[in-house]
């Protein structure tokens, strides 16, 4: 699937089941924009992520956030549509800050739905989990599922996460009804 291959660092163009091609990078100024239009798209398109549209961060919020990029709190890896420089797809890890917890590493994933289904999320899964695997203090990966998000609990099961445990009634939708969490994890460490 992969066109061409640079260096893990570096942009790298890959080409999805469909034909159709994405470029991958890594989060960088100017981003917040885009983050803020893919997640509002995302957020308006399904049920099973956190981010409820009302919750939306400022361009500015976003910002903020890829500036920690560099201070090594934070890794984002975005997908880029190559004829429109939109983000359609984003995948992250937020670094615990506490000491004790400085170990673990917490999954976001998303990809818009107009490019779903085509092998971007495996793709951009597989390569985060092996960019935390040359970063020697993450030991550990962790994230959330909400219960009945099956696409997405198989895409990480065959990643290697395993199921740990479930929050009972943890969400609430904006109907009103409840859901579970699943909690998953994975050692990548020694
Ligand atoms: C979950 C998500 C990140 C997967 O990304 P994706 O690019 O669609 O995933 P892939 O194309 O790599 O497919 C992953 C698996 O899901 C299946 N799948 C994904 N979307 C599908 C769809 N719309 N219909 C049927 N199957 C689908 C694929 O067939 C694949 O399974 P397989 O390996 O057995 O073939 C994406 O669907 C998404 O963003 N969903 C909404 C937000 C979300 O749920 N985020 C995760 C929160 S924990």
């Amino acid at each position: 699937m992969v066109l061409k291959m640079v260096d893990a660092m570096n942009p790298e163009t890959v080409k999805l089941k469909d034909g159709r091609e994405v470029l991958i990078r890594n989060a960088q100024p100017g981003d917040g924009r885009l983050v803020h239009e893919y997640l509002r798209v995302l957020g308006a398109s399904t049920p099973y992520i956190l981010t409820f549209p009302g919750d939306i961060g400022t361009p500015e919020h976003y910002e903020s956030r890829v500036s920690k990029v560099d201070e090594d709190m934070f890794y984002s890896m975005s997908a880029i549509d190559l004829d429109t420089g939109r983000i359609v797809g984003n995948t992250s890890f937020s670094f615990a800050q506490r000491v004790k917890l400085s170990h673990a590493a917490g999954l976001g994933t998303g990809v818009l739905p107009d490019w779903q289904g085509i092998g971007l999320g495996s793709w951009m899964l597989k390569r985060a989990i092996g960019d935390m695997r040359t970063n020697p203090k993450i030991h550990r990966l962790e994230l959330t599922v909400m219960d009945g998000n099956d696409h997405a609990q198989g895409m990480y099961e065959r990643a290697g996460f395993v199921v740990e445990g479930r929050k009972l009634k943890s969400i609430r939708q904006p109907d009103g009804s409840f859901r579970d969490e699943i909690l998953m994890g994975m050692w990548i460490g020694d």
